[in-house]
Formats: C-alpha cells, sequence, structure tokens
C-alpha cells in the first residue's frame, strides 16, 4: 500500500451507528483514512489495509476479543496499536492484560477520544502508552471497582461527629464501642508505651477525656487503615511486615520531630502510618504492573517511586492521594500522602508534608523497616530551611529518635494483634 501520509484507522464496532459516528468523526476531525469491520473477522482481514491503529468496542458475540487476541499473537500486527472504545469498564483490566495501548470507556468527549487516539498514534513509546491505559484503567476501577478497601465503618462515623468540637465522650465512646475489635485495640494503645501513662485506662470514655478527640479520632484510623489493607488478595511481593515497620518508623520520626520542634501537630504519627499506603494498592490491585515494578528495583539501582513512575506512570503518592480521597482523610493526611516526596508542591498544607518527608528520609537511613526499595532519599534542603533544623542536628538526636521508634513500635504490635 503506498504511503500518502495520511494516518489509517480501522474501526471495528458492531453497531452501524456506532461504527458510522465514529468513522465520520475521526475521518473529519481528525482527518484519518478509516476503514470499518463489523466483527471480529472483518476485522482481521480490515489487516490488509496496514492500519496504524484498531479501535475497537467489546462485543462479545462479534468476537472482537478474539479478534483482538489473533491480532496481537500475529508478528506482523503484534506492534499495531489497539484502543479499546467501549462502555463495558469493568472488562478494563483484562484487556489491559492483552498488550492493548489504550481504553477509552464511553461515552467519551469528543476531545477525550480524539487526544487519545493522537497520543496513541504520536509515536509516544510503548511504556508511555502503557502508562496512559493505566491511569485510565485506574480512573475507571476507583469509581467501580468493588474490591477496593474500604476503612471499618466506625471511623466514618467518629470522623463525622468529631467535625463537631463540642461533641461529648458519651456519645464518641458509645459509637467506637459498637466495634468491639476497635475498642480493644484503642485501649491497648491508650495504655502503650506511645502514650506513656502511669495509671491503667479501663475505658473508653476514659481514653477519649485523657487524650481528647482528635487523638482518639487519629488512633482509630492508625487501626482501622491497618485493618482495611492487610488482608489484600493478590500481591505483586511486596514485603509487607517490613512496610508496616517503615510506616511507624516514619510517623515515629515525624512525631519526635514535632516534640522537639514544638510544632502542634496531632496526625503527625498517624501521617506516617497511612503515607505510603498508595503502595499496598498497586501491588494487589494492580500487581501484574507492579511484579515489574519490584523487579526494576530489585535490578537496577533506582527508587521505587522512580520505577513507578517509569513503568506505570503513577506512583503510589497519586495513587494514594486518589484513595486518601474517597477515604474522606482530610486535607492534611492527603497533603502527607500525596507530597511526602516533593513537600514543595503541596500547595495547601506544606509543613506536615515537610515532617513525612523528613520522616520517611531519617527511618530510611536508619535501617527502620522497608519502603520497598534500599534507597536513601535526599532531604530537600529548602524543607529542612522550612522546619529550622539542619542535617547535623538530625543526625544529633539519632540516638533519641532510635528510642521514639522503638517505644513506638508497640502501636504496630497492638494494630497487629
Ligand atoms: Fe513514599
Ligand atoms: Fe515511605
Amino acid at each position: 500500500m503506498e504511503d500518502d501520509g495520511q494516518r489509517r484507522v480501522l474501526v471495528a464496532q458492531r453497531q452501524p451507528a456506532d461504527r458510522q459516528f465514529t468513522s465520520r468523526f475521526l475521518e473529519l476531525l481528525g482527518g484519518y483514512q478509516v476503514h470499518e469491520a463489523a466483527d471480529g473477522m472483518s476485522m482481521i482481514k480490515g489487516l490488509k489495509n496496514k492500519p496504524d491503529l484498531i479501535v475497537a468496542d467489546t462485543h462479545e458475540s462479534a468476537q472482537f476479543p478474539r479478534a483482538i487476541e489473533i491480532i496481537k499473537r500475529n508478528k506482523a500486527f503484534e506492534e499495531t496499536p489497539i484502543v479499546v472504545y467501549s462502555e463495558e469498564r469493568h472488562l478494563v483490566s483484562s484487556f489491559a492484560a492483552k498488550g492493548i495501548q489504550g481504553f477509552i470507556i464511553k461515552p467519551a468527549a469528543p476531545a477525550v477520544l480524539l487526544g487519545k487516539l493522537w497520543k496513541v498514534l504520536g509515536g509516544e513509546s510503548a511504556r508511555e502508552a502503557t502508562a496512559s491505559s493505566f491511569s485510565e484503567r485506574f480512573q475507571a476501577d476507583l469509581d467501580d471497582i468493588e474490591d477496593l478497601p474500604t476503612l471499618p465503618s466506625v471511623f466514618s462515623e467518629v470522623d463525622r461527629l468529631c467535625k463537631d468540637p463540642d461533641i461529648g465522650a458519651d456519645e464518641l465512646s458509645k459509637v467506637i464501642e459498637t466495634d468491639p475489635s476497635i475498642t480493644l485495640k484503642l485501649l491497648n494503645l491508650a495504655n502503650s508505651a506511645f502514650f506513656g501513662f502511669s495509671r491503667r485506662i479501663k475505658t473508653v470514655h476514659e481514653a477519649i477525656s485523657l487524650l481528647g478527640n482528635k487523638t482518639v479520632k487519629n488512633a482509630i484510623l492508625n487501626i482501622a487503615v491497618y485493618e482495611a489493607t492487610k488482608d489484600l488478595a493478590t500481591s505483586a511481593g511486596l514485603d509487607k511486615k517490613e512496610f508496616w515497620v517503615h510506616a511507624a518508623g516514619v510517623g515515629s520520626v515525624a512525631r519526635f520531630l514535632c516534640k522537639k520542634l514544638s510544632i502542634d501537630r496531632d496526625e503527625a504519627f498517624t501521617a506516617g502510618i497511612v503515607h505510603d499506603t498508595g503502595k499496598i494498592i498497586l501491588d494487589s490491585l494492580y500487581a501484574d504492573f507492579y511484579k515489574d515494578v519490584l523487579k526494576r528495583v530489585a535490578e537496577n539501582d533506582v527508587s521505587i517511586y522512580e520505577a513507578e513512575e517509569e513503568v506505570i506512570g503513577l506512583t503510589h503518592a497519586t495513587i494514594g492521594q486518589e484513595l486518601a480521597e474517597s477515604w474522606n482523610l482530610g486535607p492534611e493526611l492527603s497533603a502527607a500522602i500525596a507530597h511526602h516526596h516533593q513537600p514543595g508542591r503541596a500547595d495547601g498544607d506544606e509543613e506536615i508534608a515537610c515532617l513525612v518527608h523528613v520522616g520517611d528520609a531519617v527511618a530510611r537511613r536508619m535501617g527502620v523497616g522497608s519502603g520497598g526499595d534500599s534507597k536513601v532519599p535526599e532531604i530537600d534542603p529548602e524543607v529542612l530551611k522550612k522546619l529550622s533544623i539542619s542535617t547535623d542536628q538530625l543526625s544529633e538526636w539519632d540516638s533519641e529518635i532510635q528510642e521514639a521508634v522503638d517505644r513506638d513500635r508497640s502501636v504496630l504490635s497492638i494494630l497487629q494483634s
């Protein structure tokens, strides 16, 4: 076939009206030369036109999924990008595994459809294409996915009540006590070395009176996040035991810094606990992608954050932020999750992102657990400036930090009990 420079697209859609609409749209707005296929067989026959791109829907009865598999197995066409354009968003993950270059959920705005096809045709690398399909897949999954972890309902209720500054211990304790497992862990936390009370706290009411609503809410959130993520079905192999030691370690350092620098941040420890939650989600819900991330970390001198960017184009910070929003964790924790690698980018709450940023680097330097790689990140000098500390000062605090980390391990053993 003569190459006139015009891009060729094969549009494989079952419904004639749909197919013609997509075709006219691509011809008129995109300037593509379009060939059409009404079923899987004519889709395969349409390969003789040497399309630069195939846009296919997912109708089983028209045998499009089968045709996609056949095309991907054919050496001559395995590189031909295929974008699936379908309303069947539950099929995103099975198609992503087949090596397609994108998934557009119908109905898509014309600009989205054209933009996506242009991107695939524009010579971007396979990795970038995978990343963009991943991004869409993630967005689609977040809306629809049923196995996205949910926090125990008692947390949402406590969170709602705590928005009222006048809420009393009576009302709050009644709600907490509806969950016996959380009640027990909360009492164990209240009596742990983490809080260091000399007398025994026997009731939730007493714990609330002594610790205050906000501290109790954060303690419940620590329990809730651990509970919600501990039994996820699949895993690409992230070491969860070391992950939690790291998370608690970061929390301890952040909490230590608050005490040392007289910063009033009740959520500092919890910010450490939740800061890398995005890794657990990626490791489980996107295990097929995350295996490659972990392999890259093991074989190359890169951080897990860099490997996530390289392999899937999205980091645990971004995914974690989405999760924080779906869990309604509030702006402070959301900022800690989203910006702990680049606190300078936090447009709202920079301080908590700075505390976790330093906590992350210090915990890694001191070998407290593992965040999934063995790289010790550099602390951003701007962050040190903002917190009015120096690296020398941090090193001088090493033994005190170690003590805080050891003491706060009690929290982890309670969460895991
Ligand atoms: Fe991180
Ligand atoms: Fe981390």
